[in-house]
């Protein structure tokens, strides 16, 4: 199994580009099968979601070339099939958006029942409850989901939650149907609104998408297209953090400086200096961290998905913090882990109580998912020593080269298999 080794110590100090955002391409490239011509899509993050979701794809005859590294070609006329059981699938939460994309062309589909990070109990209801409003019949057995229309009517739904999901999975189904589609209390997060634009220039007509009213009018078909993917929010914000927890001076470049301003309106009242540019932000940590309140929201607020990258930060700041997640219930199990690098912090239901301490040391840790995962490394490069990360196949999730970008900015990380390979990364880290 492979591991992190990494020597704390080192400010990180330099620029980064940024690769495309991961929510973005999932919806993206599951859309892509809704038309018959060919569909190229550029900025595509090589990581393991996005390979496992292409997977499923070509298991029902999608073909999916490879361009270069970040850049796909999709042609999905030759499918045959709208079941996909792929067992690489299942590991993935967003193999559901097959449902909608298969749902929207097809009028029905059938796919594993999603997985995923476990940071929660994470219910479907809302996907199925858009779905049966445009007149779908939805069955869960065998651990399979299906959902089967005769024909797809336009229909007025009103989320009762706020879900990216089902914003994305209902918008997928309604592309195609007859009449007009209303969502209300729709996802606002800038990957909603990547997909909505996406559709759009394959024929869609999607309007409010990024409020919390979308409109959708269904079109008889979908064509061609070529389209770039935004920057990833959540890697731009995990390395702007890395920056404040080394006291480095970081420049995270390819991003849209107003899809950070959560993230840099927090890393401001903790203490660090913020220059925003068309598209790059940098952040210096000059002085000590300082204590905040954190409260997670859908977009445009707190994202939870940089959550433990936070608590990460607060737990080295001078003072008390308060971080509340409100999103999942199941998001501080790294709080284990960091306790054993010297972290003060209580978890009492939905609220992690910090007290600053003045360093982390070291220590042999496990990552519990993606997210947790890469703070828990911003964590050790922090730290006082040596510190292993295992189990770093959940970050390879989402971020590309993530150790490659680390050690570009002066971080001391290898990607280690063997008690060998440490003990010679020991040796050269000194
Ligand atoms: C997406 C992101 C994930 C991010 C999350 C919130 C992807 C692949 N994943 O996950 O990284 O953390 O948004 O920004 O894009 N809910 C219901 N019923 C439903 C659907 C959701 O009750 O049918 C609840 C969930 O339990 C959760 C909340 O709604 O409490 C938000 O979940 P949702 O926005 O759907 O998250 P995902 O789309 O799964």
């Amino acid at each position: 199994m492979e591991q992190y080794a990494i020597k704390g110590g080192n400010p990180l100090v330099g620029e980064v580009e940024i690769g495309g955002a991961k929510n973005a391409a999932l919806p993206i490239l599951a859309a892509s099968i809704m038309t018959d011509e060919t569909v190229v899509i550029e900025n595509v993050p090589d990581v393991r979601d996005i390979n496992a979701l292409l997977q499923a794809m070509e298991s029902i005859g999608v073909v999916v070339e490879h361009l270069d590294r970040h850049t796909i070609k999709i042609n999905a006329s030759a499918i045959h099939g709208h079941v996909i059981e792929d067992d690489l699938i299942k590991k993935i939460r967003a193999s559901y958006y097959l449902i909608g994309a298969l749902l929207g062309k097809y009028k029905e589909a059938e796919v594993v029942l999603p997985g995923g990070c476990n940071i929660g109990s994470r219910p479907i209801d809302q996907h199925i409850k858009g779905w049966r409003a445009l007149g779908t019949q939805v069955d869960i057995a065998h651990g399979l989901i299906s959902a089967k229309a005769e024909c797809l009517k336009g229909g007025h739904i009103y989320m009762d939650v706020v879900s990216v999901g089902a914003t994305i999975n209902v918008m997928m189904a309604a592309v195609m149907a007859e009449g007009q589609t209303i969502i209300e209390n729709a996802a606002k997060e800038p990957h909603v609104v990547d997909l909505a634009n996406f559709l759009n220039s394959m024929g869609a007509n999607i309007k409010g998408a990024g409020t919390d009213v979308i409109r959708i009018k269904g079109v008889s078909r979908l064509h061609k297209t070529e389209y770039a993917i935004i920057p990833d929010q959540i890697e731009a914000g995990t390395f702007m953090f890395a920056a404040a927890v080394t006291k480095g001076d970081i420049t995270v470049k390819n991003v849209i400086p107003k899809h950070l301003e959560s993230i840099s309106a927090k890393l401001m009242e903790i203490g660090c200096e913020i220059e925003e540019s068309d598209d790059a932000v940098r952040v210096v940590a000059s002085k000590p961290l300082r204590s905040t309140h954190v409260k997670t929201l859908p977009y445009p607020g707190f994202p939870t998905d940089m959550q433990p990258q936070i608590a990460v930060a607060l737990a080295m700041a001078q003072g008390t913090s308060i971080v509340t997640e409100s999103i999942f219930e199941n998001r501080f199990r790294y709080v284990d882990e960091l306790t054993r690098m010297g972290a003060n912090i209580k978890v009492e239901g939905n609220t992690a109580i910090i007290n600053g301490t003045r360093r982390y040391t070291g220590a042999r840790l496990t990552a519990p998912d993606l997210r947790a995962g890469a703070a828990l490394v911003l964590a050790g490069l922090a730290a006082e020593g040596f510190t292993l990360v295992d189990d770093i196949h959940f970050i390879q999730r989402g971020y590309e080269d993530f150790e490659l970008k680390l050690q570009h900015l002066g971080a001391q990380i290898a990607r280690v298999e063997t008690e060998r390979e440490i003990q010679k990364f020991k040796l050269k880290v000194g």
